[in-house]
């Protein structure tokens, strides 16, 4: 695991997105896996500039979410599918068809789960997957005590994730409590992990992660047995390595 520490999250971003942009330029095909939440959005703003200044080009990439809510109605606007085309896919020119997530209003959980893993397949498989952290060490939702060879299912959230995520709710009760998520086993079968984190919120889970025991108690952990890990982070997350 690399773990790179630079002044702030724009420095973060910039990183980041240098590796993306230097796929998507040797592999137009590119499969991206796209990740939610505050910290991946300087990486989606420094791509979306990219491709404004520079026409850097997504027209071929694909992208598949690491996971959704379950049971918020199709569109609406905190489902991770509506994010991620509202901060990333909508600002640079993937096709619209090109761009997966797991289907959170399914019926048919199991069967949902189980078609999401065959399209990351079919796909190919992931070549670079965004991540961020929980501050309790989740990464996509898996949520401590996770298997570490799980695949995609459905979670139920921890009341700490709930909290954490309040803030992107009218309150913590509209928050849903259960998720479908990629698993970790299906995280760890990306060619290249690349977890962004900032601010000092994040010390404890990025010093839990990087220098702890690997252990289903932090699921970031899983990122040590990684051939290709790389880990970008702020000074404030870094203060505690
Ligand atoms: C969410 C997402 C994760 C994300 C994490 C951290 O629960 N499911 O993919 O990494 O929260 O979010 P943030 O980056 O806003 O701190």
């Amino acid at each position: 695991m690399e773990v790179i520490i630079l002044p702030g999250n724009k420095e973060v971003g910039v990183l980041a997105a240098d590796a993306i942009e230097s796929l998507v330029r040797k592999k137009p095909r590119a499969v991206l896996g796209l990740a939610t939440g505050s910290s991946p959005l300087p990486i989606y703003d420094e791509l979306a500039r990219r491709h404004e200044e520079h026409g850097l080009s997504f027209s071929q990439a694909s992208g598949f979410a690491l996971d959704e809510y379950v049971g918020l109605p199709v569109g609406h606007f905190e489902s991770y599918r509506e994010v991620i085309r509202r901060e990333f896919t909508n600002r640079v020119d993937v096709a619209p068809e090109n761009v997966h997530g797991p289907d959170g209003a399914a019926t048919d959980v199991e069967a949902a789960c189980k078609a999401y893993e065959e399209a990351i397949k079919a796909a190919g498989g992931v070549d670079l997957q965004i991540l961020g952290v929980g501050t309790n060490g989740h990464i996509g939702f898996n949520e401590p005590g996770s298997s570490l060879a799980s695949r995609t299912r459905i979670k139920t959230l921890a009341d700490q994730t709930r909290e954490d995520n309040a803030r992107f709710f009218d309150s913590i009760e509209a928050v849903p409590h259960h998720v479908l998520t990629q698993g970790l086993g299906t995280i760890m079968d990306a060619c290249h992990l690349v977890l962004v984190a900032f601010g000092a919120g994040k010390a404890e889970a990025v010093h839990d992660f990087v220098e702890g025991p690997v252990s289903a108690s932090c699921p970031a952990s899983i990122l040590q047995f990684h051939p290709h890990a790389t880990v970008i982070i702020d000074e404030a997350a870094a203060s505690k390595l």
